[in-house]
């Protein structure tokens, strides 16, 4: 499917070796955190979640790339680097500090071709644009529809539930969360260009569409209606 091989500038090793420096960044940037800063108690902002987010948007967006013909390193390089600031960094200032980061990384470590760097570097410092995907390269539309796609898929749902017991909420709410996330799915559809992360949002929205009537039909009075009043964090979860 219009699939070019072109030599990979990044081996299987390096590509870990990048792994394992967002790993460490990340878990760094929340220990020399002060204590109790940044909303700690939502799980969106422990290394942990975030590095988990990341190997999902590296995962969504490789087959993304695959399918589009898009260049498939500079795709899985930016998705890995795509958030390593955001436990450091304001959120609209995220994407910039990582694109620097990532250059960073990339000049200093082996012999990447520097339109290698740079288009990586762009798809990183891009990420967060909200503007229509087709003003962007290929490689950062892969991005960011993995990006979105993760949010609205089973790790999208289980943050939402959790996040339920951070704001002393009863399971009862839990269809109004699931409700929120179909919401997010039809967003993501409008959004979405490429047939790829389309077919992928579709079914996501079908089966989140299909937690809400699960919990609807046994758990008795739970109903989806009302306003889970949840957007006032949304863009920490980007
Ligand atoms: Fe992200």
């Amino acid at each position: 499917m219009g699939v070019e091989i072109t030599e990979s500038p990044v081996s299987d090793e390096e590509f870990e070796a990048m792994q394992e420096f967002v790993h460490d960044y990340l878990q760094a940037s929340v220990e020399t955190e002060e204590e109790g800063g940044r909303m700690r108690w939502y799980p969106w902002h422990s290394a942990e979640y975030r590095f988990n987010h990341i190997r999902n948007v590296v995962d969504l967006s490789v087959e993304i790339a695959r399918k589009e013909g898009a260049n498939v390193d500079v795709t899985r390089v930016a998705a890995l680097f795509h958030d390593i600031a955001k436990l450091e960094a304001e959120q609209d200032e995220h994407a910039e500090v990582g694109a620097t980061i990532a250059r960073e990384y990339l000049t200093t470590h082996g012999d990447y071709p520097q339109s290698f760097v740079e288009q990586v570097a762009a798809a990183v410092r891009d990420h967060s644009y909200q503007g229509n995907l087709m003003d962007l390269s290929l490689e950062t539309r892969c991005l960011i529809e993995a990006d979105i796609l993760d949010k609205i898929g089973a790790n999208g749902a289980t943050l939402l539930l959790l996040r339920m017991g951070y704001e002393s909420r009863t399971h009862m709410d839990a269809a109004e969360m699931v409700d929120r996330v179909v919401e997010r799915g039809v967003d993501a559809k409008e959004r979405i260009e490429s047939d790829a992360a389309e077919s992928i949002a579709h079914r996501r929205l079908k089966r989140a569409r299909w937690f809400k009537e699960w919990l609807e039909a046994e758990v008795a009075e739970m109903d989806a209606g009302g306003d889970p009043d949840v957007d006032d964090v949304d863009a920490a979860e980007r």
